[in-house]
């Protein structure tokens, strides 16, 4: 679907990126490129700023040095109008799903073709019932978010982070406090947007299983800076204790 505006140009580069709030020095100097089509999952404690990390690969949040740069285009360059054109590339799937509880299945995945100023109803149908299809969901549209479980919910953020149909979809914790079942539902769906269209995935994750049926790579944030960057493989023969402790899902703390 979507061809590579210069394949030597990685898709996104994050380079030297630091950021604090107040005095916690959340990133520290991250270094790392995507390139077109990957999955590349993120993986660290919890509080060491993946999320904030992904924020600022979405433009939500502003580094205090260092640069994002999608295509090679500083995101800190772009203007209001070149910001809405990118923003449109990427989908967004929040941490809790963040849907909105007024508005139907079908209205919350309708809603940024309406932000993006889509106002034809046969085309905003098609849009949402080809997005729902995806997902699986289309029998349950008119549902309010409160009447569908943690799984659905996560697919309908799913849906609404796709509709636009982006280049590359951030998804922060997907499969966070699901069960094995939905939590390969998920995952299938990830690598499907990959294989069907061809989209680029940046996934946080806390799932080992995920990580090892999704990954292309695998990058680890840990205090502050991307401390591992490899193969899903590379991942598993690592030498590091830190990792194999994350990975066995140990806390690395003696009793
Ligand atoms: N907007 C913000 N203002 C102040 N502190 C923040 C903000 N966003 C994140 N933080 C802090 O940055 C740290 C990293 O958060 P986060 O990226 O959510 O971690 P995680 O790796 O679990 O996703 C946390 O200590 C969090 O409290
Ligand atoms: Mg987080």
């Amino acid at each position: 679907m979507h061809v590579p505006s210069n394949p030597d140009v990685p898709f996104i580069r994050v380079s030297g990126l630091k950021k604090s709030f107040g005095e916690q020095k959340t990133l520290q100097g991250v270094d790392l490129t995507i390139s077109h089509g990957e999955t590349l999952v993120l993986i660290g404690p919890s509080g060491e700023g993946k999320s904030v990390l992904l924020k600022h690969i979405i433009g939500l949040l502003h580094p205090d040095e260092g640069h994002v740069e999608l295509d090679g285009v500083d995101l800190c360059s772009m203007n209001e109008r070149q910001m809405v054109k990118f923003r449109r590339r990427m989908g967004y799937l929040f941490q809790n799903a963040a849907l909105f509880d007024s508005l139907t299945v079908a209205q919350n995945v309708a809603f940024p073709l309406k932000e993006a100023g889509v106002t034809n109803k046969d085309e905003i149908d098609q849009q949402v019932h080809e997005a729902l299809e995806l997902v699986e969901l289309e029998e349950h549209k008119n549902k309010m978010p409160i009447n569908l479980s943690g799984g659905m919910r996560k697919r309908v953020g799913i849906a609404r982070a796709i509709i636009c149909r982006p280049e590359c979809v951030l998804y922060d914790e997907p499969t966070a406090g699901l069960d094995p079942i939905v939590t390969d539902v998920i995952d299938q769906m990830i690598i499907r947007l990959q294989k069907r269209f061809r989209v680029t995935s940046i996934v946080i994750t806390h799932d080992m299983s995920s990580v090892f049926k999704i990954a292309d790579r695998v990058a680890m944030l840990k205090n502050g800076v991307i401390s591992f960057l490899g193969t899903p493989e590379d991942l598993r023969q690592s030498p590091d204790p830190d990792i194999q402790n994350f990975i066995a899902g140990r806390s690395g703390m003696c009793a």
